[in-house]
């Protein structure tokens, strides 16, 4: 069984206390480059909102569409497609049923999701059962991306849709303790984290394989202002928010939305 992301228990802890959380991933700017550190930090829910709103456009919804949001943590992109797309067939999955107990909070607009507790590397769901599949910022946590890619291949007819967000990490060039490093810390704070290094090459390649087409927007430059809200510059000591920071100064990390169409 796949391990659920430990980072989680923290979260799941501020919810008991009475925090509301919509989304867990970065925040989406238009314009990165006019928000200084205090704006991005207060602004930071509404730009993850935004995040989900690109991803969201891009998998032309239709109502009477059946669309499953993969690794859905506390549900907000779901819900926010049941408030926009209210004629669609909303499902939900995850590995860790704490989150989508959290999912099933009360929103009229999301009264018919469907929330489901199970691996996306083994969907527990008949072939073609879906037109459209979403899967924000997770599939850096899945056992293998073509095992899910195999799997959004068997449930989507030909001609549907997978949208996802995703990191790109390339190994840095930097000294290999400095390397090792950066991916213990990764690992213990943001893990599962199975094939840290990759490529859009290697992304490319596995969905080709699995039967999509890829399409590709590069958001790195839309999500930086996240790290004065995960990485706060007076940080010191190295955490898994350093690392993505770090990574991306150096050019090593990459923010994709992808969308994959089924042949
Ligand atoms: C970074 S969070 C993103 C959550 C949500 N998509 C969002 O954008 O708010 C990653 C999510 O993937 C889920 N997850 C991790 N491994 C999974 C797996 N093998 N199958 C299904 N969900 C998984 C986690 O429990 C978590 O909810």
């Amino acid at each position: 069984m796949p391990r659920v992301p430990a980072y989680f228990d923290a979260f799941l802890g501020a919810i008991a206390q009475g925090a509301a959380i919509d989304h867990v991933h970065l925040g989406y700017w238009d314009e990165p480059d006019a928000v200084g550190p205090s704006q991005a930090r207060a602004g930071f829910g509404r730009a993850q909102a935004r995040l989900s709103e690109h991803l969201i456009a891009m998998l032309d919804l239709q109502p009477g569409d059946r669309v499953l949001d993969v690794g859905c943590g506390f549900g907000g992109t779901l819900h926010a497609i049941c408030r926009t797309h209210p004629g669609v067939m909303p499902f939900g999955i995850n590995i860790d049923a704490r989150q989508l107990r959290v999912c099933l909070r009360s929103d009229a607009a999301a009264a018919n999701a469907a929330w489901v507790a199970a691996d996306a590397c083994r969907l527990p769901f008949a072939d073609a059962a879906f037109d459209r599949l979403l899967c924000v910022e997770a599939a850096f946590h899945f056992a293998s991306r073509s095992a899910f890619f195999a799997e959004a291949h068997r449930v989507l007819p030909r001609g549907g849709v997978l949208v996802m967000s995703d990191f790109v990490l390339a190994r840095p060039p930097l000294p290999p303790g400095t390397i090792a490093a950066f991916a213990d810390r990764l690992e213990a704070d943001f893990g599962p984290w199975p094939a840290l290094w990759t490529s859009l090459d290697e992304i490319r390649c596995n969905a080709e394989r699995a039967g999509f087409a890829l399409g590709m927007t590069d958001a790195t430059a839309h999500v930086r202002p996240s790290y004065h809200t995960i990485a706060p510059d007076d940080r010191a000591e190295l955490s898994g928010g350093v690392v993505l920071r770090e990574l991306h100064r150096l050019g090593c990390l990459r923010y994709l939305h992808l969308r994959l169409d089924r042949r």
